[in-house]
């Protein structure tokens, strides 16, 4: 059986189609749902072009926001998710959530982690005038982008232009490979942290050198 997944989206949602049309189509894992803070997400027409189910969960439905990832938290599990996939999802879970699904909770970022976590790593990167960029996916903890790193893949030169809109292309690009080539490996069961030091995780090699 393959292993249920559930994507949080916040906007356009290029990461979870470029995970349907891959893994989920491929079989290899099941997005069972995919759950928004915006009602107005492309991510969420995806989602129902996919004939994927779909909830929105608006911070400002509830009373709280721990309210509100109480309901998200019971949503995910009704659909029995096992991996819960943040592609583009722009809201921190409150720490409740995070420990509910230690270990099951994975994010993609554009920077190279550590560097310029936060909302606008791009814009912070390009101003800070490095000179390689990169893409990283991670297990989510309690802080922001801080949680063990999965992969990461680095692109250089940075465009001399340093136009915004070509580096996004860029990074763009390599999300939509490495973001699936993270849940692969999760659903092949090839990632676990290692227990001599929690913030290094251990990707096992598949036997047949992949
Ligand atoms: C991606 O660049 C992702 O790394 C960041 O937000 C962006 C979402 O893009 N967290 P999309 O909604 O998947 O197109």
């Amino acid at each position: 059986m393959s292993l249920r997944v559930g994507v949080l989206v916040s906007g356009e949602g290029s990461n979870l189609q470029a995970l349907i049309d891959t893994v989920h189509s491929e079989g290899v894992v099941e997005i069972v749902c995919v759950g928004s803070n915006n009602p107005e997400a492309h991510g969420l027409e995806r989602a129902r072009e996919a004939g994927i189910e779909r909830g929105v969960f608006a911070a400002s439905d509830y009373g709280s926001r721990e309210e509100r990832d109480a309901a998200l938290g019971d949503w995910l599990e009704q659909h029995g998710v096992e991996l819960v996939v943040l592609a583009g999802f722009m809201e921190l879970l409150r720490p409740q959530l995070v420990r509910r699904l230690a270990g099951r909770i994975i994010n993609i970022h554009p920077s190279l982690l550590p560097a310029f976590p936060g909302v606008h790593p791009i814009e912070e990167a390009l101003d800070y005038g490095v000179q390689v960029m990169g893409v990283t996916v991670h297990f989510v903890d309690e802080g922001v982008d801080s949680g063990p790193i999965i992969l990461q893949e680095a692109f250089d030169p940075v465009p001399y232009s340093r136009d915004i809109a070509a580096v996004e292309r860029r990074v763009h690009e390599i999300e939509h490979r490495l973001l699936p080539q993270a849940v692969r490996l999760v659903a092949a069961g090839r990632v676990r942290i290692d227990p001599a030091n929690p913030r290094r995780v251990i990707v096992e090699e598949a036997s047949d050198g992949d």
